[in-house]
């Protein structure tokens, strides 16, 4: 049977005309049971479309695993490694994931406690909040009014020694009934966002890439960024934006001699824009909070220097200067209308293109509000591809 696609409803607050390919409801079929054929058609979806939603799906750990490892079959470790995470405590990922036992690639994510859940006896899960990452905070009394912010924008990976996942499947099993909230940007724009209660944002990065100015294109195709070593260690006592979209510079990172021993040859230098390996279209790709530096080639031959930013190249090292750039690039991108917030319901399954999108945690759960998620990604078998010599002279 062939599968079946539609549109994924859109928010009010959404731009249509900037979701047009974004987005796909997968109907007709069993994704813990796919046909080679039908997941043939999903693999396509999925490049095409960026985030699969099925609903009422009933997956297996180990179902689970197994739909995810089939995009890159060569994969095997859980993407920041398994029990990575765990082990790593400075890490400031340690406390939102807990590993299930029979599939140590899985990992349960939520709020509160869940009991008897997947051989684990108990788990006491915590809703990331930006109350513990940015360096400013909601007052007790907006949080109590419904306002929340964007957590933190990312690419699901370790960004050190294991390359980026493709794919990232989650898997709603307890999903808490409440208000809807609203994110508020605080950056001087007035941007806020009507949200579905612990909504999962995503945004699109081929979008991010579409709508930048052309001197930015041609920056990003000659672009390589190079992340720190350990970078959610590097940056644990470090302090978000607002937005979540990034580190604010304030030097309180951690000096790279206090880090875990780190080899040079792990450190992850990848390209700012990634090729979609079945459009061929490009997504800017940054995961800002653990850049560490950026190394501009210059404008190939016969590229028009007039206007174009480094045009004889650059290797910007300043943390400052690093950020503010990448700021102004990414933040057009998470405006309020090309945000798609995703109304969990229980059994829901999103699969995203984890090198196509930027998404974020949003909102704040009280400790009874009990939700429990399973999420899975491999550190993947290649380094994503960027553009091509083609695309660098179209754009440069
Ligand atoms: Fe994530």
């Amino acid at each position: 049977m062939a599968i079946e696609l539609t549109p994924l409803p859109l928010p009010a607050s959404a731009d249509p005309s900037k979701f047009v390919d974004f987005g796909r409801e997968v109907k007709g079929v069993d994704p813990g049971n796919l046909t080679p054929e039908q997941f043939a058609e999903v693999y396509d979806a999925l490049y095409k479309h960026s985030a699969l939603l099925f609903r009422n799906v009933s997956l297996t750990p180990e179902q689970q695993y197994a739909l995810t490892k089939a995009f890159d079959p060569d994969s095997e470790a859980y993407g920041h490694g398994n029990n990575k995470t765990q082990s790593t405590k400075k890490s400031i990922l340690h406390p939102d994931l807990k590993t299930i036992p029979r599939v140590p690639q899985v990992q349960l994510i939520g709020n509160g406690m869940v009991y008897n859940h997947e051989g684990l006896a108990s788990a006491a899960l915590k809703h990331p909040s930006h109350t513990t990452f940015h360096k400013t905070r909601l007052s007790e009394d907006e949080e109590e009014k419904g306002y929340t912010r964007f957590y933190r924008w990312h690419i699901d990976a370790a960004l050190y020694e294991y390359n980026p996942p493709r794919v990232t499947t989650l898997y709603s099993v307890t999903v808490p009934e409440g208000p809807m909230q609203t994110v508020r940007y605080d950056d001087d724009t007035g941007d806020e966002l009507p949200v579905p209660l612990g909504t999962t944002a995503f945004v699109s990065g081929k979008t991010m890439f579409d709508i930048m100015p052309p001197q930015y294109k041609s920056l990003a195709v000659r672009t390589k960024v190079r992340y720190a070593p350990h970078p959610y260690v590097w940056m644990a006592p470090a302090r978000a934006m607002p937005t979540g979209l990034g580190i604010e510079t304030e030097g309180l990172e951690l000096p790279l001699a206090d880090l875990p021993q780190w080899d040079e040859s792990k450190i992850k230098t990848l390209p700012m824009v990634w090729k979609n390996p079945v459009t061929g279209e490009l997504h800017f790709q940054v995961h800002p909070c653990g850049v560490q530096e950026l190394i501009m080639a210059p404008l190939p031959g016969g590229a028009k220097r007039e206007g174009a930013l480094y045009p004889d190249g650059a290797h910007l090292k300043d943390l400052g200067e690093v950020r503010s750039l990448l700021y102004k690039i990414q933040r057009p991108a998470i405006a309020p209308q090309l945000v798609y917030p995703h109304d969990w319901k229980e059994r829901d399954l999103v699969l995203f293109h984890n090198r196509g999108v930027l998404h974020t945690v949003v909102g704040a759960f009280r400790p009874d509000q009990v939700r429990a998620f399973h999420q899975c990604n491999l550190a993947a078998s290649d380094v994503p591809a960027g553009p091509t010599e083609e695309d660098v002279h179209k754009w440069a």
